[in-house]
């Protein structure tokens, strides 16, 4: 809508976890290493957990990206609450595998001769689960049986479990130990840092084709970092709603009453807003919301 109006290509904080829009953060360059050595290095089970909206599903997006250009077969799970039925359906269709896929018995037989196959020819098979915090207990179970199967060169099945911090209490549980104590590499990814917000939201604009970005002052991207608590999810929401807000009112920049404006409509919680919402002033906020009397 306002991708005219600023001269972007594309519009800059889409909400989708498009890795074209990859801001290499250093701990989402560290997770992505870590997922892609160890499906290279056949390690079995990677675990990656983090808050809602830290940017995993961007990073089995980008996982995947690397999985294609590498031609390695892969199943990809993104809807978790599903039945073992629905499981080994799905990982049937994923992988293109030639059986009935409502049979179990089958899918397995022909999920081990696609999987010794790839071995044989030097490669590994890899299982993405996201929102992995959701499975039932009996399809973990499955899962921990997938994780089994392997040659002397190491697990023929990859399987990256992606979750909300729930994942790991869920795996800390007594009948998932097993589970646990295969799970060889972990990565948490956590909200971001003043700076890496800084950064990001500089990336975002520049790949949509604003360089250097001129819409949010530094000022206002350290409320932007407080309010969206460094959460890559609530940033693209606050900038998506202030670059719109901006629009409606003709301004090529982004301002404080208009970041207010948008907290407000989109309900933000984060520290000292109840108090300004009382009239009370807010220990946290930079002094340009509420300037002296003189
Ligand atoms: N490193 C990053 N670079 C660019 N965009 C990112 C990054 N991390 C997160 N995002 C963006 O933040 C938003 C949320 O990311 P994503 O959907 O991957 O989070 P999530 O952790 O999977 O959330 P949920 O817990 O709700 O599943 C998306 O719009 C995504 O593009
Ligand atoms: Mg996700």
């Amino acid at each position: 809508m306002y991708n005219a109006f600023f001269g972007f290509t594309d519009n800059p904080f889409n909400l989708s976890p498009d890795p074209g829009f990859l801001y290499r953060s250093l701990q989402h360059e560290e997770a992505l290493a870590n997922l892609i050595y160890g499906v290279q290095s056949r390690k079995g089970f990677i675990v990656l957990s983090g808050e809602v909206g830290t940017g995993k599903t961007t990073m089995l997006e980008c996982l995947r990206d690397f999985l294609e250009a590498q031609f390695i077969e892969f199943a990809f799970i993104f809807n978790s609450r599903i039945t073992t039925e629905q499981f080994f359906e799905m990982i049937a269709y994923d992988l293109d595998l030639r059986c009935s896929r409502t049979s179990k018995t089958e899918v397995l037989f022909a999920l081990n001769h696609l999987l010794l196959q790839q071995a044989n020819e030097g490669r590994t098979t890899v299982l993405i689960i996201d929102e992995a915090h959701n499975l039932e207990w009996d399809v973990m179970e499955e899962i921990r049986l997938l994780g089994n199967l392997e040659n002397r060169r190491g697990k023929l099945l990859q399987i990256v479990l992606a979750g909300q911090p729930e994942l790991e209490r869920k795996l800390d549980s007594p009948n998932l130990r097993q589970l646990k104590q295969r799970i060889v590499l972990r990565c948490n990814l956590l909200p971001f840092s003043e700076i890496e917000t800084s950064e990001y939201i500089s990336t975002r604009l520049e790949k949509a084709g604003m360089s250097p970005q001129t819409v949010f002052s530094p000022e206002l991207i350290a409320e932007i970092h407080r309010r969206g608590q460094g959460i890559p999810r609530l940033i693209n929401a606050i900038c998506d709603n202030l670059l719109l807000t901006a629009f409606a009112l003709e301004s090529k920049t982004a301002s404080f009453p208009m970041l207010d404006e948008v907290s407000a409509d989109l309900r933000l919680e984060y520290p000292g807003v109840r108090s300004r919402q009382r009239g009370v002033p807010d220990p946290y906020a930079p002094s340009s919301f509420f300037p002296s009397a003189d």
